[in-house]
């Protein structure tokens, strides 16, 4: 059995226990209480709530107002061949909250050539059930994106490893506590996918980042909860999203809830913790309700630059 296959394997075997018996686990907190339902019943509470006061279609309006956001990203350990890469980074993409939310997707990107796409987990709304509604709206999506090197999944806390044999057989690569390598005129770099540590925690996704792996080094894990581990395994750029920068939020931005056990600080936008740079994603859809306040949906696309040796 090649290495990556045997890595699939026992990705497999972890996470069809934790979703047969129904368990969710975390680094910190190992199994944790069945409480998420209570959430979503006062999640469910929440959007009537929103409906009555009148406050509901503006925050329907604000959510499917996606914004394309770029920016560079300079690092000075960056192979000189790889200066000018572009990512395109969709996180928490939550495709059947809404009707159509691919077609507002696909509005923003407007043909977009990348060098590379990824994405951070969360294909669909809830966190159990039938997961088939995703598969033809994310197979709409792979048609209008441009990615030279092709679209590299990880999971979320709301996906199932079910997924993965067709979203594989559309095209994506999803990836799972396991590393690929992009080649550019004999430099390259790495990449590393770990499932996501939300509610799948195993210690499989720390043994992914600690692997001896030289160069330039990105991970992609669906929230920044193991930025620690990254960090002090070298690497050089983190992505991710879940928090959905808040999504409701009060004035200024402030969230509310952010779904963190770790890394609480960083539930948003650019950070950097040791020599790594991070990127927690705001989040493309939404979840529980299809609305946002004070908080906006975004696409990012991120552009790798060399910089000089200091
Ligand atoms: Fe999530």
């Amino acid at each position: 059995m090649t290495e990556r296959k045997e890595i699939q394997k026992r990705w497999l075997a972890n996470r069809f226990d934790l979703e047969k018996t129904r368990r969710k686990k975390q680094r910190n907190r190992g199994i944790l209480p069945r409480f998420w339902k209570l959430f979503n019943n006062l999640i469910t509470i929440f959007g009537q709530f929103l409906k009555v006061i009148g406050f509901y279609e503006q925050g329907l309006k604000n959510a499917l107002d996606i914004k394309l956001n770029s920016f560079e990203l300079s690092f000075p350990n960056l192979p000189g061949n790889f200066h000018g890469y572009t990512i395109l980074h969709l996180t928490d993409l939550h495709l059947d909250i809404v009707n159509n939310l691919e077609d507002e997707i696909i509005r923003v990107l407007r043909n977009n050539h990348v060098d590379l796409c990824v994405m951070t987990g969360d294909y669909r709304r809830e966190t159990y059930g039938e997961f088939r509604q995703i598969l033809k709206p994310m197979k709409k999506l792979m048609a209008h994106i441009s990615a030279k090197d092709g679209i590299l999944l990880t999971l979320g806390n709301h996906d199932t490893y079910l997924m993965v044999k067709p979203l594989v057989k559309m095209g994506f690569n999803v990836i799972t506590n396991e590393t690929i390598r992009i080649e550019k005129k004999s430099q390259f770099i790495s990449i590393t996918g770990i499932d996501d540590v939300h509610y799948y925690y195993s210690e499989d996704a720390v043994k992914a980042l600690s692997q001896k792996i030289e160069g330039f080094k990105i991970t992609l894990i669906h929230s920044p909860e193991l930025y620690d581990v990254a960090a002090d395994n070298n690497y050089d750029l983190y992505l991710c999203g879940h928090t959905h920068a808040g999504q409701i939020c009060l004035p200024g931005g402030i969230p509310v809830i952010t779904h963190l056990s770790n890394g609480k600080k960083f539930y948003k936008g650019l950070w950097e913790y040791k020599n790594m740079k991070g990127y927690t994603g705001n989040g493309t859809g939404t979840s529980g309700i299809p609305v946002r306040y004070n908080s906006e949906s975004e696409i990012t696309l991120i552009t790798l630059k060399k910089s000089a040796i200091s």
